[in-house]
């Protein structure tokens, strides 16, 4: 049976389908496919490696004329409609779990970059406009004491909580639905989001993208932020108005915000690049080794599972 891999990823999962008896066929190019290639591609592939930057939309999804499953090598899976896929008999899985403490550690790695400007005197250094110890030189802010907000009570939401909860602040949360861990082992506390808004001293965001949480951070809501607030998003792009972020940075709105997902990528906003209030990394938060090759093999288990009749580690549809 034949497995088209997008992109290439570790060679650990490929070794794996190989062992397996797979046929392989990998994107070896350093770029994704394009829409036409990755239709020709997967037409007759039986099962598919995808990525966050693959889209398969109800048009793509009816050229597939064997796929049985399609493993998303990301916990996200906004790029398939699968409910459609589901529709046509095709399996699609995620990468949970396995990325929970990267993304976590870099949800912090954006936060006291925030908090102490690192940023602004890294390149202080770098421009040499260092002249010299400095009374009020970069002054930022304590994590000790202060309420931190999160928007998303999953894996993800909860290991940044313990790790806010490490530093000294009490954490706040919004979610749907009450979570058990949160509440008894984190002692965070439920509130609406206006609420959560209002008072947060940092604000991290960690929802799926899907129609409900499309700008879910609009002009209106983004508006109730403290002036001293920090801003952090490790999810998607499109849960926040990003025009509107930029408006609230550029007039010293919110303290700052850290951003390792956009609106349009690859392409970013030059408005936002300019900001010197912001801390930018390129959607680099599951970017750890021990993080990546899990997400493959994991991807690779969900791949032999279905294609040998057996359940799905990790199925969404
Ligand atoms: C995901 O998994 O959804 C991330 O955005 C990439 O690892």
């Amino acid at each position: 049976m034949k497995i088209l891999v997008t992109r290439k990823i570790p060679s650990v999962a490929i070794d794996f389908l190989r062992q397996n008896g797979f046929e392989i066929l990998i994107n070896n190019k350093n770029r994704p496919l394009s829409r036409d290639e990755l239709i020709r591609k997967s037409k007759d592939a039986d099962g598919i490696v995808a990525l966050l930057t693959d889209k398969f939309d109800k048009d793509v999804i009816n050229k597939l004329t064997r796929c049985k499953v399609i493993a998303n090598y990301a916990v996200g899976f906004n790029n398939i409609d699968i409910d459609y896929a589901k529709k046509k008999g095709i399996v699609v899985t995620n990468t949970p779990d396995v990325l929970t403490d990267s993304t976590a550690d870099l949800t912090m790695t954006l936060v006291l970059s925030c908090a102490r400007r690192v940023i602004e005197g890294h390149s202080m250094i770098i421009k040499r406009k260092f002249k010299g110890w400095q009374p009020e030189l970069l002054l930022g802010m304590e994590l000790k004491n202060k309420t931190f907000g999160i928007i998303g009570a999953g894996r993800i939401g909860n290991a940044v909580a313990q790790r806010a909860k490490a530093f000294g602040c009490s954490i706040i949360y919004f979610s749907d639905i009450a979570n058990k861990k949160m509440e008894n082992e984190i002692t965070a506390k439920r509130v609406s989001l206006e609420k959560l808004l209002m008072n947060a001293d940092i604000i991290s965001v960690h929802l799926p993208l899907n129609s409900k949480t499309k700008y879910m951070l609009n002009a209106e809501r983004l508006s109730l932020l403290k002036s001293s607030a920090i801003l952090i998003n490790t999810s998607r792009g499109e849960v926040i108005e990003e025009k509107a972020l930029i408006k609230l940075l550029k007039e010293n709105k919110i303290f700052a915000a850290g951003l390792d997902v956009f609106e349009n990528e690859p392409n970013i906003n030059p408005k936002l690049s300019a900001l010197n209030n912001v801390v930018l990394l390129p959607h680099i938060g599951s970017a750890t080794i021990e993080a990546r090759n899990a997400m493959a093999m994991l991807a690779a288990k969900n791949i032999a599972a279905v294609l040998s009749g057996k359940k799905p580690l990790t199925p969404v549809n």
